[in-house]
């Protein structure tokens, strides 16, 4: 049965790139090999790498001062590796996060084992359904940055503004290539790629190169924690994750082919649009979320009572619409539509959503 996959991650890729590396998966270049099984120092794979980082650079407008690394260990491990990094002895080890969700929250208790380190505005008293108004929060003077999480997954909130400070650092993971941001307002961005990038194994790192060169890791930093590390050897120091950096690169030939990441921005608008204007005038469903700061890659919404949500996940999934059920800290629904997702997929939704609420009013 085809279904459209709402899964909050790893989601749906591009049906043009899983096709690609369908054909490619026995024989890659005619070198006899799978990707899966060939050396990471292998011509092939230099040219799988290489290509990946220009389309990357390419489409994210990333310029030669920025390092992209393509690391393992997921954005999990990037809570441990901004502060072991970028935390500085000269500066008192200070940083400031911007909790907005549960992994927001993660990374500032993560980052908390290792200096001194502030909450500086949080929406958890609001069951995180808005962004706080980044003008207006104080930030503390002479820190090593300033983190935030760009797009919150379980909650389905996302910056519309940035704060504006010199040295800000980002977990991009739900929304990196789904809108047009400009690198040069970030010191750092970091993603696990398993939801607009890849399958799960990779890790995206961008970061300014004079951060990465100067800076003074924590001494008992990991080696293999250390930015300069791979950024020396072009994210080759150990085996990298290469048959999530070879569908990468298929993706972001799929996303170059669309038109860029300005295109997809547009479809993206357009599909959460239909969305949320199907659920705001629905006498069903609701979306909690502040409207100004609604997620354009995660939708929660609700019936209002647990036993229909349950049955409209059970009969949404007979019908070919998969993986709905909202993240266990929120209950509910959650239709996650990446770039991969198409407009058909969530008009599909909209369509079986009317035909439940008729059913079950
Ligand atoms: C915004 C955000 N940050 C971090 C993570 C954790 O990522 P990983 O599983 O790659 O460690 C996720 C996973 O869903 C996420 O959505």
């Amino acid at each position: 049965m085809k279904v459209y996959n709402f899964s909050a991650g790893p989601s749906m890729l591009p049906e043009e790139a899983k096709l690609e590396a369908q054909k490619a998966f026995l024989d890659y270049e005619g070198s006899g090999m799978s990707v899966t099984e060939m050396s990471h120092r292998s011509k092939w794979f230099e040219g799988i790498n290489n290509e990946t980082n220009a389309l990357l650079r390419e489409l994210m407008g990333i310029g030669d001062d920025y390092y992209v690394l393509f690391l393992q260990g997921g954005a999990s491990m990037q809570f441990e590796a901004v502060p072991l990094n970028l935390l500085t002895e000269e500066n008192g080890k200070k940083a400031d996060y911007i909790v907005t969700g549960n992994f927001a929250n993660k990374a500032c208790k993560e980052a908390s084992k290792y200096g001194d380190i502030v909450a500086v505005a949080s929406s958890k008293e609001a069951g995180y359904t808005y962004i706080p108004d980044v003008d207006k929060i104080e930030f503390r003077k002479g820190t090593d940055y300033v983190h935030i999480t760009t797009n919150n997954t379980i909650f389905g909130t996302r910056y519309t503004k940035l704060p504006n400070v010199p040295n800000l650092v980002a977990d991009m993971s739900s929304n990196i290539l789904s809108q047009v941001f400009d690198v040069n307002r970030f010191n750092l961005i970091y993603a696990g790629a398993q939801k607009n990038v890849a399958p799960a194994g990779l890790t995206v790192v961008i970061a300014k190169k004079d951060l990465v060169d100067n800076a003074k890791p924590l001494p008992f930093c990991p080696t293999m924690l250390k930015y300069k590390t791979q950024a020396d050897a072009d994210s080759l120091y150990n085996t990298p994750p290469c048959f999530s950096i070879y569908m990468a690169m298929l993706t972001l030939r799929w996303l170059k082919k669309f038109g860029g990441v300005a295109a997809i921005q547009k479809q993206n608008e357009y599909k959460a649009g239909l969305l949320y204007d199907f659920i705001d005038n629905s006498s069903l469903f609701t979306n909690k979320v502040a409207v100004q700061d609604r997620s354009l890659m995660n939708v929660p919404f609700v019936t209002g009572s647990e036993e229909l949500d349950a049955k409209f996940v059970k009969e949404a999934a007979a019908n070919g619409l998969v993986s709905l059920k909202g993240h266990r800290l929120v209950g509910g629904m959650r239709a996650s539509i990446y770039n991969a997702m198409p407009v058909e997929g969530v008009e599909a939704l909209i369509a079986f959503m009317k035909k439940f609420e008729t059913e079950n009013k």
